[in-house]
């Protein structure tokens, strides 16, 4: 087992281990006194965890009612965020109760942005059950829910009371959705951490919660320099500009991880090109990517991916912050002006 501290508005403990979640009462009760739980999860956890989560909760003495939305992207939206707000207040919650999240990043973002509002904010637990939600979403207060014109464009940063990592949980994923996490470890690798990606390149990875607790440790690192996201945390999205143009371009037809592991291959290509990495990462992406069960590119029209990130929300005016490797193990950001997107998109 494992435990990090973040330091961030709040602090708190993210703990990783096997088994966790038969602490989860104990440990609820302990940090947030004696209120209710409402547990929320989507409809593929609930048959698996939910159960569980609730008997640990009820032998602590606690009250539990729970919440099961339709699993998937397309629930992260504001009918579903409202769902949880009416439920949440037909139930009369109270400052004193607490939510809970159990799923992946879909259900974390959704609870933590419900919690935020609801009563102007009530506590939340964050229980990750992806390993994409364990190594990045459910670390650093990011919440949102998406809107028509684009994803999590409405949000909040607010941060959990706990982030209790059950690494059990991980052994009913699919292995496509186990290797979308490991597309977000492997960019944890090139952006700070060469011997982390030494780790994971080979595939295989059998020590993950250590894998995992690497990358909480990097994000903490991040979150704690930059909480709201002006500076040094934009290294974390290495990849996911020409991710979320992928992503888009297929109608989200193609997951997240893919789109990032993708993004990282173009990245790196152009930061070899135009002369912005001192090393050629390319192939060393290449090799982790395929080893992870993770693609390397796609069939999309440079024009296509080029202007679908120009409508993204992280651009300034004429100019957009985009991160490069320099070598395996350090990123770096540069302001690039928008045409230069184009150059960059032409690395499919
Ligand atoms: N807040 C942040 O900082 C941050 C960072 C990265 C990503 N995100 C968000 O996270 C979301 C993607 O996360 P995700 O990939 O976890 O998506 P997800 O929550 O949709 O989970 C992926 C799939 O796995 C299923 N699942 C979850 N746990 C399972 C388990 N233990 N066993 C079997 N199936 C399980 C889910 O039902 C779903 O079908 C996106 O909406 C993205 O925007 C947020
Ligand atoms: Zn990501």
């Amino acid at each position: 087992m494992k435990t990090i501290r973040v330091n961030a508005s709040k602090e708190y403990d993210v703990i990783i281990g096997s088994g966790l979640l038969d602490s989860l009462g104990q440990k609820c009760s302990s940090l947030l006194g004696k209120g209710r739980a409402a547990i929320i999860t989507d409809s593929n956890v609930a048959p698996l965890w939910l159960d569980k989560a609730v008997a640990s909760l009820k032998n602590a003495g606690t009250d539990v009612i729970t919440y099961v939305f339709p699993a998937g992207e397309d629930s992260k939206n504001k009918e579903t965020l409202f769902g949880i707000l009416e439920f949440l207040a037909e139930n009369k919650l109270t400052r004193s109760d607490f939510a809970v999240a159990l799923g992946g990043g879909v259900t974390g973002d959704m609870t933590g942005l419900a919690a935020s509002l609801y009563l102007r904010g009530i506590p939340f637990v964050q229980i990750p059950t992806t390993l994409l939600a364990a190594v990045d979403s459910s670390v650093g207060g990011k919440t949102a829910v998406n809107l028509s014109a684009g994803k999590n464009l409405m949000g909040a940063f607010y941060q959990p009371e706990l982030v209790l990592c059950d690494t059990d949980t991980l052994s009913t994923l699919t292995p496509e959705t186990f290797a979308d996490g490991m597309a977000e470890v492997i960019k944890y690798g090139v952006i700070f951490d060469k011997e982390l990606f030494d780790a994971v390149k080979g595939g295989n990875v059998d020590d993950i919660e250590n894998i995992i607790a690497r990358c909480v440790e990097l994000k903490r690192d991040i979150v704690a320099k930059d909480e709201f996201d002006k500076g040094d945390r934009q290294l974390l999205n290495f990849g996911h500009t020409m991710a979320h143009s992928i992503e888009k371009c297929s109608n989200f037809e193609i997951s997240h991880g893919s789109a990032v592991a993708i993004g990282m291959v173009i990245a790196a290509k152009a930061g070899a090109k135009l002369g912005f990495s001192s090393e050629d990462c390319t192939d060393a992406i290449v090799e982790a990517n395929k080893n992870n069960n993770l693609p390397c590119v796609c069939g999309f029209a440079p024009e296509a991916l080029a202007e679908t990130a120009l409508s993204d929300k992280k651009r300034t005016g004429d100019f957009v912050t985009f991160v490069f490797p320099e070598k395996i193990g350090k990123c770096y950001l540069k302001k690039i002006p928008i045409d230069m997107i184009k150059k960059i998109a032409s690395n499919v």
